[in-house]
């Protein structure tokens, strides 16, 4: 089969590099792909240029979160394309913040205590933060990819924040309805589920993320820094409860909205002293989850996701013992104001380990050369028999990577 990816980032790269160890796939092409991508894999091209081909695809699969909010899977479905993607009503879970938590609040489904506002209600919005007790939590209510979350223990920064998001100074139209919510506590987890559009998903082995951008969990939220996979917390059991508690209750109440959900479900989840705890649905696979998750895979991404596409989802997710572990380098300045450019040394020198592939998240060739083109620059992700010598080995890849206020957190699966 032929299979197109769409995006340009370090989770678009890890599926089609995943797709092109696949048996039953001929060609992968990405759009518009990156160099790493080009050189992995194999063929880019522009999304329009793809799109004037689409009769040539047997299965599309959408990465980043923005397309299928805009209803990129609704138009090349209507066009008659297998996709992998959720419709853009579906895909409100993760492209609005204050409709996620209403679908949560109709389907019973445990998240933590909020309120929305929008701008004409800055002194309700202000009132109501006084009432929470102790960790504040404020969210835009549109797409800041990743960076729209402050959590802190300071009402007065919390106050802050609160002015700026509905202002529209902090992230304009994004943050001119936010949420506020009660800080939880606890592990997070991300679960990953294949959804076919019926009732039952299937969860793929959980990862971890690193979403602040400092080590120790400081500093502000980013996209994510680094993850890995599995997580020796999150057991059969643990999944088996957040499929039952909040997944499923989940699919249940869109069905009854007369959504049909097809395309991965990312349940960020808080393991509370009270059980799992919805804290954000993503609409797509996690970025860098991703990148641990599925190089982990036995069985066949490309079997599963034409099965998710054509509503048949019956091949079991079979998943490698091994572990993987990815630590994502960022530019200077991320992720308020990253730097681009740079030239970027050292990756062949890092691929040259075994069992380690740099999937790039924000490159560009200039005249040949690797440069940064983005905040998050690159992926550098290692597998190996458990996580304490596969993390050693993903920072001796790092080691080798270099450029101008290169940055990364030395602390990715310490925990584990
Ligand atoms: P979100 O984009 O909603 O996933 O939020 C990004 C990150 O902010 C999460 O991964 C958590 O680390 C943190 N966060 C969000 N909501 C809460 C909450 N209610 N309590 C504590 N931390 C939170
Ligand atoms: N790693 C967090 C996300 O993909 O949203």
């Amino acid at each position: 089969m032929n299979v197109l990816v769409v995006g340009s980032g370090a989770r678009e790269h890890a599926l089609a590099w995943a797709f092109a160890r696949s048996p039953v796939v001929d060609v992968v092409i990405t759009a518009p792909g990156n160099p790493g991508v080009a050189r992995h894999v194999g063929p880019c091209m522009d999304l329009e240029r793809a799109i004037e081909n689409l009769d040539t695809f047997d299965l599309v699969v959408i990465g980043p979160e923005a397309p299928l909010v805009d209803g990129l899977s609704d138009d090349l479905r209507a066009a008659g394309a297998r996709v992998f993607g959720p419709s853009s009503a579906a895909a409100r879970l993760e492209g609005s913040k204050v409709w996620m938590k209403a679908v949560l609040a109709a389907a019973g489904v445990p998240t933590a205590r909020h309120a929305a506002f929008d701008h004409s209600r800055e002194d309700e919005a202000l009132a109501f933060l006084e009432t929470l007790p102790g960790l504040y939590v404020v969210k835009t209510n549109g797409l800041a990819g990743g960076k729209g979350v402050v959590v802190t223990e300071s009402l007065a920064d919390a106050r802050e924040v609160v002015r700026a998001y509905l202002s529209g100074d902090a992230f304009g139209d994004a943050g001119r309805t936010i949420v506020i919510e009660e800080g939880l506590t606890g592990p997070e987890l991300s679960l990953l589920v294949l959804c076919d559009g019926t009732l039952e998903g299937m969860p793929l082995a959980p990862a971890q993320d690193f979403k602040r951008i400092g080590d120790g969990d400081t500093g502000p939220n980013t996209g994510g820094m680094g993850a890995f996979s599995p997580v020796p917390m999150a057991g059969p059991a643990v999944v088996e409860e957040a499929m039952e508690r909040a997944v499923a209750p989940t699919l249940a109440e869109l069905k009854r909205r007369g959504i049909e959900y097809r395309g991965v479900l990312y349940a960020g989840l808080m393991l509370t002293p009270d059980g799992p705890k919805v804290i954000e649905y993503n609409v797509r696979f996690g970025d860098p989850e991703c990148e641990v998750v599925i190089p982990r895979l036995a069985s066949d991404l490309a079997i599963h996701c034409s099965e998710v596409a054509t509503g048949r989802l019956r091949t079991p997710v079979q998943f490698r013992a091994d572990a993987c572990v990815t630590v994502v380098l960022a530019s200077e300045g991320y992720p308020a104001s990253p730097r681009t450019g740079d030239v970027i040394e050292g990756i062949d020198e890092a691929e040259a380990l075994d069992d380690v592939v740099v999937f790039h998240a924000g490159t560009r060739l200039d005249d040949e050369r690797v440069v940064t083109a983005g905040g998050r620059v690159l992926a550098v992700t290692a597998l190996g028999a458990d996580v304490a010598s596969t993390r050693a080995r993903a920072y001796e890849a790092v080691e080798k990577i270099s450029w101008p206020g290169m940055q990364y957190r030395t602390d990715i699966a310490a925990v584990a």
